[in-house]
């Protein structure tokens, strides 16, 4: 593990890491267990890939727990995914501080049972003066549901004349979303096998490096984490240029190009 440490560039670092956890239901069945066990276990991975993002000095890292349309599954499913999440946070709220981590979350959290949201509200309290590692949870989220409500709010301050569409640029849409105060993901893994989005920041992956793994999310640690981030650091990213011009661009740095 050290020597894949050791490969990572520390000066090129993706600035901001977004993770579709995916893959513990089927962890588990293959354990011949529910999908709750799976689900559990899938937070020793979360500790683990926070700590490391945090060791590296990683700026932002955002975990997609639950979506929108997650709401769908078994109750029980649902009721105990709710469960494991205050347990986790109350848990964790400590070492959140120690390390100097800010906790935030994106979705929407009116759906979250009270219990849920005022746990996280709580914690997004204790930990808003933490400068280090931003953890951004992705819960009740989906990019279509922030997309909808972006134009919503758009549409009203438009009509109420506070706004004008010719003044809304790309930079006045990102402000309407609610990763408004994050940088767009520079790197987005997913774990568990499939190859999709599943209605993940589809606005903010616009120029992000994908890397996908079949590892399932509860087996996921630091060293896959090191992976990825070293394939990551492979790529060209050309933002639509030709290869030649980012080159340049390396030796003379333009404004235009965001190297996050
Ligand atoms: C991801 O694992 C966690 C959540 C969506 C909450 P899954 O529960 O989707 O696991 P698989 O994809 O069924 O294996
Ligand atoms: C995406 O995983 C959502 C999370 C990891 C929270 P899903 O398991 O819900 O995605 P699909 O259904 O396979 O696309
Ligand atoms: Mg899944």
């Amino acid at each position: 593990m050290d020597s894949l440490k050791a490969k990572l560039d520390l000066q090129q670092l993706p600035h901001h890491i977004a993770i579709i956890m995916d893959g513990n239901g089927r962890w588990a069945k293959e354990k011949g267990e529910d999908r709750l066990f799976g689900h559990y276990h899938g937070v020793e991975s979360v500790r683990d890939i926070v700590e490391g993002c945090a060791e590296l000095g990683i700026g932002y890292l955002t975990l997609y727990a639950f979506s929108t349309e997650n709401w769908d599954r078994p109750a029980y499913e649902v009721t105990g995914l709710m469960e494991l999440l205050v347990d986790t946070i109350r848990k964790e709220v400590e070492t959140l501080n120690k390390n100097n981590i800010r906790l935030h979350v994106i979705g929407d959290m009116n759906m979250l049972p009270p219990y849920a949201r005022n746990e996280m509200l709580e914690a997004i309290q204790l930990t808003a003066k933490n400068t280090g590692l931003n953890l951004v949870m992705a819960l009740s989220y989906s990019s279509r549901w922030e997309l909808m409500n972006a134009v919503k709010t758009l549409a009203e301050e438009a009509k109420a004349g506070t706004l004008r569409p010719e003044e809304i640029t790309q930079d006045t849409l990102s402000n309407y979303l609610s990763t408004r105060s994050f940088p767009d993901p520079a790197l987005m893994i997913r774990t568990g096998g499939e190859y999709r989005i599943s209605n993940f920041l589809l606005y903010q992956l616009a120029y992000a490096e994908l890397y996908f793994t079949a590892i399932r999310w509860p087996d996921f640690r630091k060293e896959n984490l090191y992976e990825a981030i070293i394939d990551f650091q492979q790529r060209e990213r050309r933002f639509g240029k030709t290869s030649e011009q980012v080159q340049d661009t390396e030796l003379s740095p333009s404004p235009q190009i965001s190297l996050q």
